[in-house]
């Protein structure tokens, strides 16, 4: 009797410190389980995926009438106080919609202070401007139209000077159903602005199971951009941007740092978005001029990389004339001080196919946009 409940407490013991083994093992399994869904999740997530159709919001549904009147406005010059600026001066169309220049032209007079974005797949961009600060077309077409140093308008008045032009007035009564303001003045050009898509870049065929859409060597800039060269963390997806923003410490532009209407520019952003201490900002600090968060100092959106071949000189102040410096510039790390990039060490030739890749893969035909008629 003595023995056997010794026994008896003899394999309790071994029962209890086998089942704290088996728990162990159940959420050591959990665990590794639960780790590698959410690290396929992540997988999945950052890939490159072929162009859907774009999204269109519903309260602006798209009709070639209207694409017609938005691409009228677009290369409107009366969109500028002083009528000698369009939006197609910034975003021409022989640029890829942008301007070619570091830091964007002006309002005459004044000095722009960023580098002027392609307008190529913008349908697909969640924020808008370099730090996020519009989240829809719509909403975007009226800041350059007021902005002192880009078109330098006032809305009121332009409703006005449209209204004024009989082709126009008719074409929004026809299209909305309404008469000429401003916020139509915006959706007819946002609908514009949705039709600049690429078409038939090698990249899309390639993900839709052309392997002939790419060449050997743009294939083996591929593998670096996905692999070793990292590009994938953040440019991934159909727009080739995870949409959100980072600090690389892109270095300022040297040529700028010390003009005065660049600085002007620049104090003023700072203080119409009621930064304490706007007199003495040296930097651009992107999207924290509008949060004020510690995360978003000095960081600016991810811009998609389709047709970066065409929207040279690069970043949001326009300091890389190549993509060559642009590879240098990851290669290297990124700028002094960044958190998020680490040296990568791609080779000559790996630098090369990475290169190939951009130029070769992510360009589209040419949507041959020419300036329209203006009424
Ligand atoms: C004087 C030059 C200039 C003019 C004119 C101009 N833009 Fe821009 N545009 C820029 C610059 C510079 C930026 C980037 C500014 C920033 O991020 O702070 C920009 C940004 C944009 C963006 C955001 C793109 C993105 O990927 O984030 C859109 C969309 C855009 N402009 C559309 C327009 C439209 C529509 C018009 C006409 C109503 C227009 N622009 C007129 C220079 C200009
Ligand atoms: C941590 C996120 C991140 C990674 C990783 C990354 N990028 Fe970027 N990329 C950005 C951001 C953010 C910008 C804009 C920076 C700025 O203007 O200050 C940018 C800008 C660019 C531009 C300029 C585009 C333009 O229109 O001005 C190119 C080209 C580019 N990246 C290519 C690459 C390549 C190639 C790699 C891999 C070697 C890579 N990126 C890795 C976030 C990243």
């Amino acid at each position: 009797m003595i023995i056997s409940r010794k026994l008896f407490y003899k394999n309790l013991k071994v029962l209890l410190k086998n089942s704290i083994i088996y728990f162990l093992c159940a959420i050591f399994v959990f665990f590794i389980y639960f780790h590698i869904e959410g690290f396929a999740s992540d997988k999945k997530k950052k890939q490159l995926e072929p162009l859907p159709p774009p999204p269109v919001p519903k309260d602006n549904p798209m009709t070639s009438e209207k694409i017609e009147l938005g691409k009228k406005l677009f290369f409107d010059r009366r969109l500028s106080g002083d009528a000698t600026t369009s939006c197609a001066n910034c975003h021409d169309p022989e640029k890829a919609f942008t301007d070619g220049s570091e830091i964007s032209l002006s309002y005459p007079t004044t000095r722009n202070f960023r580098n002027a974005p392609t307008l190529m797949n913008v349908a697909y961009a969640k924020y808008l401007f370099w730090d996020g600060r519009a989240k829809t077309l719509e909403e975007q077409a009226e800041f350059p139209i007021m902005s002192p140093f880009e078109m330098n308008q006032n809305l009121d008045f332009l409703e006005e000077e449209i209204r004024i032009v009989p082709e126009y007035r008719e074409a929004f009564k026809r299209i909305f159903g309404n008469d000429v303001n401003i916020k139509l003045i915006a959706k007819a050009i946002a609908a514009f602005e949705r039709t600049l898509i690429s078409r038939n870049a090698p990249i899309d065929r390639y993900l839709r199971g052309d392997e002939n859409a790419l060449t050997a060597e743009a294939k083996k800039g591929l593998k670096i951009f996905t692999g070793k060269g990292k590009c994938i963390e953040c440019h991934y997806g159909a727009y080739l941007s995870d949409q959100e923003f980072h600090a690389l410490e892109v270095p300022e532009n040297p040529k700028y740092v010390n003009e005065p209407k660049f600085i002007t520019t620049r104090r003023y952003v700072a203080k119409i978005n009621r930064y304490p201490d706007y007199m003495n900002v040296k930097e651009d600090l992107g999207r924290y001029f509008k949060t004020k968060k510690k995360k978003d100092y000095k960081a600016f959106k991810t811009p998609t990389l389709r047709e970066v071949a065409k929207t040279a000189p690069y970043m949001h102040n326009g300091i890389f004339k190549s993509l060559d410096e642009v590879i240098d510039f990851f290669n290297k790390g990124g700028g002094k001080g960044n958190k998020v990039l680490k040296p990568l060490n791609l080779t000559d030739d790996e630098k090369k196919a990475l290169k190939t890749f951009l130029v070769e893969a992510l360009s589209g035909d040419d949507l041959n946009i020419k300036p329209p008629e203006i009424p």
